[in-house]
């Protein structure tokens, strides 16, 4: 970034004004620092708009071409971080513009014909934010691949299932993951519903009201595969609720990595004991070199926090603003390029976890056989008996205290206590209550734990993934 002076911006623009901004506004209104990242989707509009502005005869044939080698020249500088900065020029559309002037002269300065930075960096933010998306949805959909390997992996293994954080009923640890890719599959859809609505074409807007100029908005829109024009001018410019929803989905798939990461960061435990991470996915400490700790599940729990901020944050700058463009706006691009940078650093890690733990099966397996787990079976039991389920509920209860009491297994509690607060129950139902048949059983529900209903999960799921990847394949369709 090169020195901007004594403070001093918008170096191109006097407009009416007899002179510079300058001091805390200068400082205040400078952007490049970060809105630099919209560089190659402000070339690739530029260049679209260009062609249109020859075609609609607004520029001559040399002119576009000294425009379009100029464009060409640039983007190698800026493929190549060669770019040099100036502050005093504000934001990236005016450094691209002042640097193509440079390089090529007054036809330079025909490119803003019939174009405001308000549509210019509305287009850079869709352009940004369709590429972003494509690989944001790619790594996402990895992770979900991760989870199905996983989950496949895993065959019947059981796990204890909780509420509350209490053991609560056994379940299979397939079935625990594909609970993960269930909540993962419907970010998937939450983004991809987000793709029609940033494919709108907002250049033509103008400042806001749109142009007198003879432009051709479809020409460019076509070059830049986008499709419909905006429908109104003022919302072109003014509206940002397209980057809420990509934020919106952002925070909401931090926040299911973040339970992930719980999950994990709990599973890692000594008290747990039921996964450990590779070394080369732990750390350990500054002063007690026994430790292994799983900072890369924290860090993915934490980075939840920044995510969240991000969403309200353009919530709070957007919220009240007159119609229609407003330089308030200008604070959209941080949150949302601290998203997207935070998800492509995540999502990979993510992955990588879930693909790097080790599970302890064993200890699973006995963390699953609760001496009291099978309390809901038992009073399933009778109600197939006829009993009330409040009834058998009671009943089971009472049982169970008294097993606790005596410091036994519910299985051993013997014929006669069965009997005794149970009398509906069959004598010998307590023997068929063991782990395996208490996960069988429960195959009513497709989303159910039993064994059958997973495998149909899990097939499901692949076939989900198989279809998606092939759309995904189709030209024009990033992996969103
Ligand atoms: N840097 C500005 C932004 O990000 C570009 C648009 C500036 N428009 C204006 N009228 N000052 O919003």
């Amino acid at each position: 970034m090169s020195d901007p002076g004594p403070h001093k911006a918008g170096g191109l623009l006097k407009g009416r004004l007899g002179e510079a901004v300058d001091g805390a506004l200068a400082r205040a209104s400078v952007s490049v620092g970060y809105d630099c990242r919209l560089a190659r989707h402000d070339l690739a509009g530029s260049r679209a708009h260009a062609r249109m502005l020859a075609k609609a005869g607004l520029v001559s044939g040399e002119e576009l071409a000294a425009i379009e080698s100029g464009l060409d020249v640039l983007a190698r500088d800026v493929d190549a971080g060669r770019m040099v900065w100036d502050e005093a020029l504000e934001d990236v559309h005016m450094n691209l513009e002042k640097a193509l002037t440079d390089l090529i002269g007054p036809a330079g300065a025909k490119l803003h014909t019939a174009r405001s930075r308000n549509d210019q960096v509305a287009l850079d933010e869709r352009l940004f934010l369709i590429e972003a998306s494509g690989r944001v949805g790619a790594l996402l959909r990895d992770l979900r691949a991760a989870l199905v390997e996983r989950a496949s992996g895993a065959g019947a293994a059981p796990m204890p299932g909780y509420t509350h954080l209490q053991r609560a009923q056994p379940i299979l640890l397939a079935h625990h993951l594909l609970a993960y890719f269930q909540m993962l599959s419907r970010d998937q859809q939450r983004l991809a519903d987000l793709g029609p609505r940033l494919a709108v074409m907002p250049l033509g807007s103008g400042a806001l009201a749109g142009t007198g100029l003879p432009i051709l908005p479809l020409e460019v829109a076509s070059e830049l595969g986008l499709s419909p024009l905006a429908q109104n001018s003022l919302d072109a410019v003014a509206s940002r609720d397209h980057l809420m929803e990509f934020l919106s989905f952002g925070a909401i798939l931090m926040v299911h990595l973040s339970r992930l990461a719980e999950d994990i960061v709990l599973w890692c435990s000594s008290e747990f004991g039921f996964a450990s991470l590779p070394d080369s996915l732990s750390t350990t400490s500054s002063m007690m070199p026994q430790k292994k700790n799983p900072d890369g599940a924290e860090l993915m729990r934490g980075k939840a926090g920044r995510a969240i901020g991000n969403l309200v944050s353009l919530l709070a700058t957007v919220k009240g603003l007159p119609m229609s463009y407003n330089r308030d706006l200008q604070e959209d691009k941080e949150p949302l390029f601290d998203t997207v940078e935070t998800l492509e650093l995540v999502l990979p890690l993510a992955a990588q976890m879930v693909r790097g733990l080790v599970f302890d099966l064993e200890r699973l397996r006995a963390a699953a056989d609760d001496p009291y787990v099978a309390a809901t079976d038992l009073a399933d039991h009778l109600v197939l008996k006829g009993l009330p389920f409040r009834q058998a509920h009671a009943a089971v209860g009472a049982l169970v205290a008294r097993a606790m009491a005596r410091g036994v297994p519910l299985r051993d509690i013997g014929a006669e206590s069965l009997r005794e607060f149970c009398p509906q129950a069959d004598p010998d139902v307590l023997g068929a209550l063991d782990l395996d048949s208490l996960l069988a059983a429960r195959s009513s529900t497709p989303g159910g734990t039993a064994p059958a209903s997973v495998g149909r999960q899990l097939e499901e799921a692949k076939r989900a993934l198989e279809i998606e990847a092939a759309a995904a394949d189709l030209p024009g369709k990033p992996g969103a």
